[in-house]
């Protein structure tokens, strides 16, 4: 049942994280880890590794306290692909020579191909290839026994090679989507060089996970129960239609309707881990509780601390009387993983799932995170998998506080309401003009503003709602989407003839930085 792994030991690259996703999209697993563990052979030896591909990085191999790693490392009879600083380190550390360039190579770069060779084996020499460069030394001289593979006009060796002894260098960033034919360059190295099967697949990653929970939580009642807060997000489900194959009634999941939800959530998660899966739920109606202790607030901080609070405080309440409670599962990802294991060496500091702060500790529990290995999209492929629905799959971002930092001014279900209606509207016209799943997120924004309209003969003072659609990748940055004119015009025109408390929508220009995504 164990896949084959290939090792992507990370020099500190912005890339590193590209490198393991282009990987796993050919169906091969690979894993990051700090490049200290290069120092550790027995340990490498151990895991057997197909192939070990070394990152780029920020240094320089004369960098005082550059990243280093044992030369005996390209002595396992492991292929290597090294990548930039990865590259430079090849050279530097078997004979060749590392220098300053006079002119440095950044952005987008044309290699000229010398070889039919290693990962050039599918390139007609000759050719030339677009790619991606990002670097100030470069190898001024190959070491013994390598052959010039490839050629740039700032940079004469972009790629070099010892196919006798599996070993290729590129000096160039074939993970990123601006090297045109890199899928296939890195394709070429795991199947071509490293003798990959392919065989990472979701199927076969259901049957290990489920395999590794029941090792975990033991196979029997005294084992002990899980607890999974579910969000209506994609993680959550996910995970918990994973422990729930895994383990069956053994798992309860604890779903907070906190009055801050979207139109339809509560009912959806009901309708499939309940009447679905037959999963032991259970939906607290704490709308009451949170809007109670929202009352008048319009500060959002308060409003965040606020829910914070109350959520912790229901969850606890909830998780107490669960017999037998002895796990906590979370939806914790790859990224989230490898950003706290920092490159010069693991740190245990993981990031532990603000909506749940301190629980584990707290009621001593044991946590559960059978998808720390995965990233986003491979998280969407498993739902799929497990047989949740596309649209929970493919669920855009929704933030912990809900609907709080989307309604400014005072939390009424009055307001709250309001927004649900048009918010419901706004989905609907993106679901319908088929950009739902290409966009970040898309929402509404009700506004403690009121204004003057005519609605019939009448006159209206009603508020405001802005409509925010961003593109992101990880919601660090966003651009406003430029929705085609009839869709925003069709939200508009909805949303002022069917949600009462409107009479007026706006849309958000403004990317991130300087504006955030949500507005509070
Ligand atoms: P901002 O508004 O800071 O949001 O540009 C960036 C991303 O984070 C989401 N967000 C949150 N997610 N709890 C969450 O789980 C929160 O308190 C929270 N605040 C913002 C936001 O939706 C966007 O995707």
């Amino acid at each position: 049942m164990a896949h084959q792994l290939v090792l992507v030991l990370d020099f500190g690259s912005q890339y590193t994280q590209l490198i393991a996703r282009r990987i796993r999209e050919q169906s091969v697993y690979c894993e990051i880890h700090p490049y200290t563990l290069g120092a550790d052979l027995a340990k490498i030896r151990a895991m057997a590794p197909l192939g070990i591909i070394l990152s780029g990085g920020p240094n320089s191999v004369y960098d005082e306290g550059a990243p280093h790693v044992p030369a005996g490392l390209w002595e396992l009879g492991i292929p290597v692909l090294g990548i930039c600083y990865g590259a430079q380190l090849t050279a530097h550390l078997l004979g060749g020579k590392v220098d300053r360039a006079d002119a440095r190579e950044y952005g987008r770069a044309t290699v000229r191909v010398k070889t039919t060779d290693g990962v050039f084996r599918s390139v007609t020499p000759g050719d030339e290839l677009a790619v991606w460069a990002s670097h100030g030394d470069h190898v001024e001289a190959i070491p013994p026994g390598f052959v010039h593979t490839a050629e740039s006009d700032n940079c004469k060796f972009s790629g070099f090679a010892n196919s006798a002894r599996k070993i290729h260098c590129v000096q160039f960033h074939p993970e990123v989507v601006h090297t045109a034919r890199g899928a296939e360059l890195l394709g070429n190295f795991l199947f071509g060089i490293c003798g990959a099967k392919g065989d990472w697949s979701m199927a076969s990653f259901v049957d290990e996970a489920v395999a590794r929970i029941r090792a975990q939580v033991g196979s029997t009642d005294s084992g002990g129960r899980v607890i999974c807060g579910l969000s209506g997000g994609v993680d959550s489900s996910v995970a918990a239609a994973l422990i729930h194959k895994a383990i069956g009634d053994r798992l309860t999941c604890v779903f907070v309707d906190n009055g801050l939800l979207r139109n339809g959530e509560r009912e959806q998660v009901a309708a499939i881990f309940r009447d679905h899966f037959h999963v032991d739920l259970r939906v607290i109606d704490a709308e009451a509780r949170f809007l109670g202790a929202l009352a008048d607030i319009t500060d959002p901080e308060r409003k965040r601390k606020i829910i914070g609070y109350e959520f912790i405080a229901v969850f606890d309440e909830q998780a107490k009387t669960i017999q037998n409670a002895k796990f906590l599962a979370q939806g914790t990802l790859y990224p989230d993983v490898i950003e706290s294991v920092s490159f010069k060496g693991p740190s245990h500091t993981i990031k532990s799932h603000h909506n749940v702060g301190g629980l584990p500790e707290r009621m001593n529990l044991a946590l559960v995170e059978p998808l720390r290995e995965l990233f986003k999209d491979e998280v969407r492929q498993l739902g799929l998998e497990l047989g949740l629905p596309r649209h929970m799959v493919w669920r855009q971002p929704f933030p912990g506080p809900g609907l709080a930092v989307r309604c400014l001014g005072p939390l009424t279900r009055t307001r709250l309401d309001v927004l649900r209606n048009a918010d419901a509207i706004i989905e609907q016209e993106i679901v319908a003009a088929g950009l739902y799943e290409s966009i970040w997120q898309s929402f509404g924004v009700l506004l403690p503003v009121r204004s003057v309209g005519v609605m019939g003969d009448a006159r209206t003072y009603e508020e405001a709602l802005a409509v925010r659609a961003v593109h992101s990748r990880d919601g660090m940055t966003a651009d406003w989407v430029q929705l085609p004119y009839d869709v925003l015009a069709r939200i508009s025109s909805r949303i002022i003839n069917e949600v009462r408390g409107i009479n007026r929508v706006v849309y958000d220009i403004t990317s991130k930085p300087p504006g955030t995504i949500e507005w509070e």
